[in-house]
């Protein structure tokens, strides 16, 4: 490799200990190995370059032909901004409270699973992160640390925690259990995976957890090792089809509800049918979701689907939003739209596999920093001056 010696460039051994610049000829000046990251996508190249293909394809993958992966940010782009002038953005208020709880700024860490595959900090340094910002953490079941070490590991962070519910009953209130005794503040349970989708990378990768790494919440129970082993089509999709329990429906919200006083979050709601069975079964919260596009390919974005779920329920439930989300202006229209806070699943995996728990909180704090200017420029001092008429669709536009 050339090298260049120069005032103001790094050597090839100091950019390739960086991350950055290991295949160039010239190692990249300083200025532009050090570029600050300013956006999402930043940190996403980044998170590319430290990731093993295993782990990055499983993170960055959609079902199908991922048509909805990219209209989850193609439905924000066709989404237009009417910024209001002229009305003293000079003090800008943008915390808010969910069941109770007070958050610096209406965005949260949504479930991702196995986030040690991504940096060694893992789930901790997400949540902690998280509690830096003052943004809710929910904790994947599917997670690389026990709910146990996670709190003990982030004291001071809102939590949640993401449910399934097993074939056997038995796993499932052991989780509810333990995450009652853990201080988590809700349950999400996710409705939208009896089975999971078909992720071609994954099937193609043969994903597996790797060896060094486990399902931390199931150290003990069969389930322990599952997806940890090389198991054909895909590791995760096995551990699911023998665990996950395909015949749950809107009884079983029920009986979660009979045996847990923590508010139950729905995740996976996308229609006002199924929002409504949620209020009707008691539920406190609902997050619009279609599981980081996951799932099933050609659903609807998550913010094309908000609105119907806003106009059945947002009165009587709390209504919020994942899917799509990088910068301040989506979080700015799925507010508009009628959600009270919205989750990152991916950012947070880039900023992790980045830099640990300071790479998820230079994340943070570059869309709060994002957020902060879309509030400003819009002219909103507070989460209350957001009207819904500060965002229209383009097709308004195309009719003038
Ligand atoms: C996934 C699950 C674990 O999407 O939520 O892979």
């Amino acid at each position: 490799m050339l090298e260049r010696n120069l005032p103001g460039f790094s050597s090839s051994l100091g950019g390739a200990a960086k991350g950055v610049g290991k295949y160039c000829i010239f190692p990249l000046p300083d200025y532009v190995t050090d570029m600050a990251l300013v956006c999402v996508e930043d940190f996403e190249k980044k998170a590319e370059a430290h990731l093993e293909k295993n782990a990055l394809d499983y993170y960055r993958s959609g079902a199908g032909e991922q048509f909805t992966l990219g209209l989850n940010r193609e439905a924000f782009r066709r989404l237009r901004l009417r910024p209001r002038c002229l009305r003293d953005v000079s003090r800008l208020d943008i915390s808010c409270e969910i069941f109770g709880e007070r958050m610096k700024w209406p965005l949260g860490i949504a479930p991702t699973a196995m986030q040690k595959m991504a940096h060694p900090d893992g789930e901790v340094g997400n949540a902690r992160a998280a509690g830096k910002a003052g943004s809710i953490f929910i904790l994947s079941t599917l997670s690389t640390t026990s709910l146990e070490d996670l709190a003990a590991g982030a004291p001071e962070t809102i939590k949640w925690f993401q449910l399934y519910i097993y074939k056997d009953r038995t796993i499932t209130e052991k989780l509810v259990r333990r995450a009652e005794k853990a201080n988590f503040k809700a349950l999400v349970l996710t409705i939208d995976a009896p089975i999971f989708g078909h992720r071609r990378a994954d099937v193609r990768n043969n994903f597996s957890l790797p060896s060094h790494l486990t399902l931390a919440n199931f150290q003990g129970i069969k389930a322990t090792g599952v997806a940890s082993s090389n198991m054909g089509a895909s590791g995760i999709n096995e551990y699911v089809s023998s665990q996950f329990d395909p015949t749950i429906s809107w009884k079983d919200i029920a009986w979660l509800k009979s045996i847990t006083h923590l508010p139950i979050v729905v995740k996976g709601v996308l229609t006002a049918e199924d929002a409504v069975l949620a209020r009707e079964f008691g539920c406190a919260g609902i997050i619009v979701s279609n599981h980081g596009a996951r799932q099933i390919d050609t659903v609807p974005a998550s913010i094309e689907a908000l609105p119907e779920v806003v106009r059945a329920v947002g009165d009587d439930l709390v209504v919020m939003l994942d899917g799509g989300i990088i910068q301040g202006n989506d979080i700015f229209k799925a507010l508009a739209l009628g959600a009270k806070t919205v989750f990152v699943g991916r950012p947070a995996v880039w900023g992790l596999a980045y830099n640990g728990q300071k790479g998820v909180e230079e994340m943070l704090s570059v869309l709060r920093k994002d957020f902060e200017i879309t509030m400003a420029l819009i002219g909103s001092q507070t989460l209350k001056d957001i009207q819904p008429s500060m965002v229209v669709h383009e097709s308004q536009y195309a009719k003038l």
